[in-house]
C-alpha cells in the first residue's frame, strides 16, 4: 500500500470534512477513513454525547472493545477527543464486506453508563488490482473464428466500491480486442490467426481501479496458437450454491462441480481447479482435480466467515478453460457458549446501601447467531442481588435487600448465562463482592447490670470485677473503650472510688472501703466504640462492700475504765433469778460480727450471779443469804461472733445491801467522824464541794446537749448513757445487736454518791409509756445512734425515782 497515497487521501478526507456522525439511542457513530495515523482525532465524543469533558476523568471514562482485545481507539480524558490508538486496516478487519463497522463501547461510572460508539471505517484506495498469476497461458486453435471469446480470469482489488477494479486495458495488437462484461474479461478474436505466420503472441493486460490516482495491476497473456480444439468445457451451472454447517468434519464434500467438453480425447479431458481465491480460503477448501469435489480441508466457523464465494475453473486437455462460481453458505451451530463480562463493579460496597442500588454492570455476548445467541442471565443462589436487563446484552446487578456486614461480609455471586440454542450452552462467572463496614452497632454489654462484692479494708488498686461489651463492627468501629461515667458517690467523684481500664474493662478500686461508712454504691460504665461518629452504651455496676470483723465490742455500761463508784446495789432480799444489772455493749460491725455474747470470766462468788449469754442481763442465781460477802465484783467479757472474734471486758461492782449506810466505805468514814470532828467537817466540806461540782458538771453537760440537741442525755439520772458514748456511725443491720430485743428491767444504780439512790425502769416496748415521760430523738438521729432501722425508731425511757 502506498503510504504517500494513503496520506494524501487522508488529508483529503480531513479537508472535505468527510467525517459524519449519527446519533441513535444515545449512541454515537463516526465515519472515517482507514489507515489514519495513531493519535489522529476522530471526533470529540464528550461534545457529541453531551458529556462534560471535565468530568470524564472522575467518571473513569474508558473505551471498551466489544469482546475484542485489540485496541483501536481511545479517549483523551482531558478534552474528550476520540483518538486513533491502533492501526485500522479496513481490509484486515472486514475483508470483502461492503460496510465495515467497528463497535466500541464508552463506559462511564458514577453513575454507570454505557454508550455505544460505532466506527464506520471507510475504504481508501490502498490496494492495487491484482491478477492471480503473473502469466496466463492461453492456447488457441488456429481455426478459431473472428469473434471467438476467450475468458481471462479477472483481476481482484482488496478495496471496495469505486476503489475496486473498474477498467482493463489490453496492449495494442492485431489479433485481439478486449470484451468486458460484468464479472468477466474476455479476449475477443478480432483477426484470425494463421499458425504458420504467428505461433504465439504475448500481450499485457492492465487492470485499473477507480481511485484517484489510479492503481493498476498487470498480467502477461501468452497466447499459443494450436491446432483444432473446438469446444471449451461447459459447467453444468454458472453458480453452484451449497450450504455447510459450521464445524463440519474435515473431508466433507461441500459441493461437486462438473463440466463437460464436447471434444474427444485429450481435448475433452476436463480437470478442475480453483480460480482466484484468497490464501485463507485456499487452506479451507480443496478441489479434486478429477472429480470436481470441493472438500473441506479445515473447519469453518460461522462466526468468522459466514459465507464463501469460490471460483472454479474447468480446463480441457488443450487448455481451454471456463469458469463457474460456488457460493458456500455456512450455517450456524450453537457452538459458542455465552461469555460474561464484568463491565463495572462497586467493590467493596458499604453495608448501608439501600435496596435497589446498582452495584455492577454485566455484559453477555454469544458469538452464535439468532436463537443461538439469545442469552438469559440469572443468579441461582440465594443472595440479596438480582440482575435487571438494561441496554442490549447488559444487565445491572442490583441489591435487593439491606446488607449487614456483621452477618455476611462478602458475597460470591455466581451469574449464569444460558443461550437458547439446542442444546443450550451456558457459562457462569463468579463476582466477588465485599461488604464494607459502617459503624452501625453500638457496643453491647454482656450483662444487663453488674454486681461486684468487695470486703472492706481492701487494698487500693485491687481488681474488683470486669465488664465486657461486644461490638461486632470491624476494626475501629468495633473497638470498645471503657470509661466511668462521671458522677458523685457520697459527695465524692466516682473516680476517687473506682477506676476502669479503658481497654480491658477491668475495674479497680482506688481506695479502701469501710463497711461501717457505707455498704454499697452504684456507678455507670460506658462502652464506646472508635467509629465516626462513635456509638456507646452504659451499664450499671453495683458495688457491695462486705463486712469484716474489724470493730471490737464497745461496752457502754458499765464504763470499761471501771471504778468502784459505779456500784450496783443488790437488795439483801433478792430472790434467785432477780435482775440485778445489765451490761450494755454495742459493735459497729454487722451480722455475726456484731452478734455479742456475754460471759462472766471472774467473780467473787462464782455461784451467785449469772449473765444472760446474749442479753447481758446479770441475775442472781440463788437467794441472797446472810453469809454472802457484801462486796461482789464480776469481770464480764463481751465477745462478738466474728472470725476471729473480738472482745472487751469490764468490771461490774455489786454491793449486797438495802441501805447505803451499810456501805463499808461509809462506815469507815463514820468511825473516823467519831474520832475526829475536824475530819467530819472536812468530809462535809468535801461532800458539799463534790455535790456542787457534780451539779455544775450536769448543768454544763445539760446546756451543751440542749444547745447541740445531739447527742442528748438519754435520761436525766446520774447514770445516763449519753449518746456521746456511742461509737460513731454505730449501726445495726439485722437485729442481732444487743439493744434490740424488747425487755423491761429494774436496775438499782448508784452514782457512788452516798446520798443518791435511783431506780430506773427502762423499756423498749413501743408506746408503753406515757408520751410525756418519753424522751424522743428524731428518727434519723436515732437511726444513726442505735441503728434500729427496721424497727420503729421511737424508744422511750421511763424514769421513776
Ligand atoms: C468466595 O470465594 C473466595 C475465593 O474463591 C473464597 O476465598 C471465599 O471464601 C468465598 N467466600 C464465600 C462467602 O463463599
Amino acid at each position: 500500500m502506498g503510504l504517500r497515497l494513503g496520506f494524501k487521501v487522508q488529508t483529503c478526507a480531513f479537508a472535505l470534512l468527510l467525517f459524519s456522525l449519527h446519533f441513535a439511542h444515545g449512541d454515537v457513530s463516526y465515519s472515517f477513513p482507514e489507515e489514519m495515523r495513531r493519535g489522529s482525532v476522530i471526533g470529540n465524543i464528550a461534545k457529541d454525547l453531551g458529556l462534560e469533558a471535565s468530568r470524564l476523568s472522575s467518571r473513569k471514562a474508558r473505551i471498551d472493545t466489544d469482546g475484542n482485545d485489540k485496541r483501536y481507539c481511545d479517549i483523551n480524558l482531558s478534552n474528550g477527543d476520540l483518538i486513533v490508538a491502533g492501526r485500522i486496516d479496513r481490509e484486515a478487519l472486514c475483508g470483502d464486506k461492503a460496510s465495515c463497522v467497528l463497535k466500541q463501547e464508552l463506559t462511564l461510572e458514577n453513575p454507570l453508563e454505557l454508550r455505544h460508539v460505532n466506527l464506520h471505517i471507510q475504504d481508501i484506495n490502498d490496494n492495487s488490482p491484482q491478477f492471480k498469476e503473473e502469466l496466463i497461458e492461453i492456447e488457441i486453435r488456429e481455426s478459431a473464428v473472428k469473434g471467438a471469446r476467450f475468458p481471462i480470469e479477472e483481476a481482484h482489488d482488496a478495496d471496495r466500491g469505486q476503489y475496486s477494479v473498474k477498467t482493463y486495458n489490453l496492449q495494442k495488437n492485431d489479433n485481439f480486442i478486449l470484451g468486458v462484461e460484468t464479472n468477466s474479461v474476455e479476449l475477443v478474436l478480432d483477426k484470425e490467426f494463421d499458425r504458420e505466420q504467428l505461433k504465439e503472441i504475448s500481450l499485457v493486460l492492465t487492470a485499473l481501479d477507480g481511485g484517484s490516482p489510479q492503481r493498476s495491476g498487470t498480467v502477461v497473456i501468452h497466447v499459443t496458437v494450436l491446432d483444432a480444439n473446438d469446444n471449451i468445457p461447459v459447467f453444468s451451472k454458472a453458480v453452484y450454491e451449497a450450504s455447510l454447517p459450521e464445524n463440519a468434519p474435515i473431508g466433507t464434500v461441500v459441493v461437486t462441480v462438473s463440466a463437460t467438453d464436447a471434444d474427444e480425447g485429450v481435448n475433452g479431458d476436463v480437470t478442475y481447479d480453483f480460480g482466484h481465491i484468497s490464501e485463507e480460503v485456499r487452506t479451507i477448501f480443496v478441489i479434486d482435480h478429477k472429480t470436481g469435489d470441493v472438500k473441506l480441508a479445515s473447519t469453518v466457523d460461522y462466526e468468522t466467515t459466514p459465507s464463501f464465494e469460490l471460483r472454479v475453473k474447468a480446463k480441457d486437455g488443450l487448455g481451454l478453460t471456463s469458469y463457474a462460481k460456488v457460493n458456500i453458505h455456512v450455517t450456524d451451530v450453537n457452538d459458542n457458549e455465552p461469555i460474561i463480562f464484568l463491565k463495572s463493579i462497586y467493590n467493596p460496597i458499604a453495608e448501608n446501601v439501600s435496596p435497589g442500588t446498582e452495584v455492577g454492570i454485566i455484559n453477555v455476548q454469544d458469538r452464535d447467531s439468532e436463537r443461538n445467541r439469545q442469552v438469559r442471565c440469572s443468579i441461582q443462589q440465594n443472595v440479596p442481588f438480582k440482575l435487571v436487563p438494561s441496554i442490549k446484552n447488559h444487565y445491572s446487578l442490583i441489591s435487593t435487600a439491606h446488607l449487614d456486614r456483621e452477618l455476611v461480609s462478602e458475597y460470591n455471586i455466581t451469574i449464569t448465562a444460558t443461550d437458547e440454542g439446542s442444546p443450550p450452552l451456558s457459562s457462569s462467572k463468579t463476582v466477588h463482592l465485599s461488604v464494607a463496614d459502617v459503624n452501625d452497632n453500638p457496643p453491647v454489654f454482656e450483662e444487663q447490670s453488674y454486681s461486684a462484692y468487695v470486703t472492706e479494708n481492701n487494698k487500693p488498686g485491687s481488681t474488683l470485677c470486669s465488664v465486657t461489651a461486644r461490638d461486632p463492627d470491624w476494626r475501629q468501629n468495633g473497638t470498645v473503650i471503657y470509661s466511668l461515667l462521671a458522677a458523685e458517690v457520697n459527695g465524692a467523684p466516682v473516680s476517687s472510688y473506682l477506676s476502669v481500664n479503658g481497654d480491658t474493662g477491668v475495674i479497680h478500686t482506688v481506695r479502701s472501703f469501710d463497711y461501717e461508712h457505707f455498704r454499697s454504691f452504684k456507678v455507670h460504665v460506658m462502652a464506646r466504640d472508635n467509629g465516626s461518629p462513635p456509638l456507646s452504651s452504659n451499664v450499671s455496676v453495683s458495688v457491695f462492700i462486705a463486712d469484716v470483723n474489724d470493730n471490737s465490742p464497745q461496752i457502754l455500761y458499765p464504763s470499761p475504765e471501771g471504778n468502784s463508784f459505779m456500784t450496783e446495789l443488790v437488795p439483801k432480799a433478792a430472790h434467785g433469778g432477780s435482775l440485778v444489772s445489765k451490761v450494755i455493749a454495742v459493735d459497729a460491725d454487722s451480722g455475726q460480727n456484731a452478734w455479742l455474747s456475754y460471759h462472766i470470766i471472774k467473780s467473787t462468788d462464782p455461784g451467785l450471779f449469772t449473765i444472760g449469754l446474749h442479753s447481758g442481763e446479770i441475775r442472781t442465781q440463788r437467794d441472797i443469804s446472810e453469809s454472802d460477802s457484801m462486796k461482789q465484783n464480776l469481770i464480764v467479757a463481751v465477745k462478738d461472733n466474728g472470725q476471729p472474734s473480738l472482745s472487751a471486758t469490764c468490771t461490774m461492782y455489786l454491793l449486797i445491801s438495802d441501805n447505803l449506810a451499810e456501805v463499808p466505805e461509809l462506815k469507815d468514814i463514820s468511825y473516823d467522824e467519831n474520832n475526829s470532828k475536824l475530819t467530819f467537817y472536812l468530809i462535809i466540806a468535801l461532800v458539799c464541794v463534790s455535790t456542787f461540782f457534780l451539779t455544775f458538771i450536769i448543768i454544763i453537760l445539760g446546756v451543751r446537749f440542749c444547745r447541740r440537741r445531739k447527742p442528748r442525755l438519754l435520761f436525766d439520772g446520774a447514770v445516763a448513757i449519753p449518746s456521746a458514748y456511742l461509737p460513731p456511725n454505730y449501726t445495726e443491720v439485722d437485729g442481732t445487736g444487743t439493744l434490740r430485743s424488747a425487755y423491761n428491767y429494774d436496775a438499782y444504780l448508784t452514782t457512788g454518791s452516798r446520798t443518791s439512790d435511783f431506780k430506773f425502769v427502762s423499756s423498749y416496748n413501743d408506746n408503753t409509756l406515757p408520751a410525756d415521760q418519753t424522751l424522743r430523738k428524731s428518727p434519723s438521729d436515732f437511726a444513726e445512734a442505735f441503728g434500729g432501722c427496721d424497727d420503729s425508731p421511737e424508744v422511750g425511757f421511763g424514769v421513776r425515782c
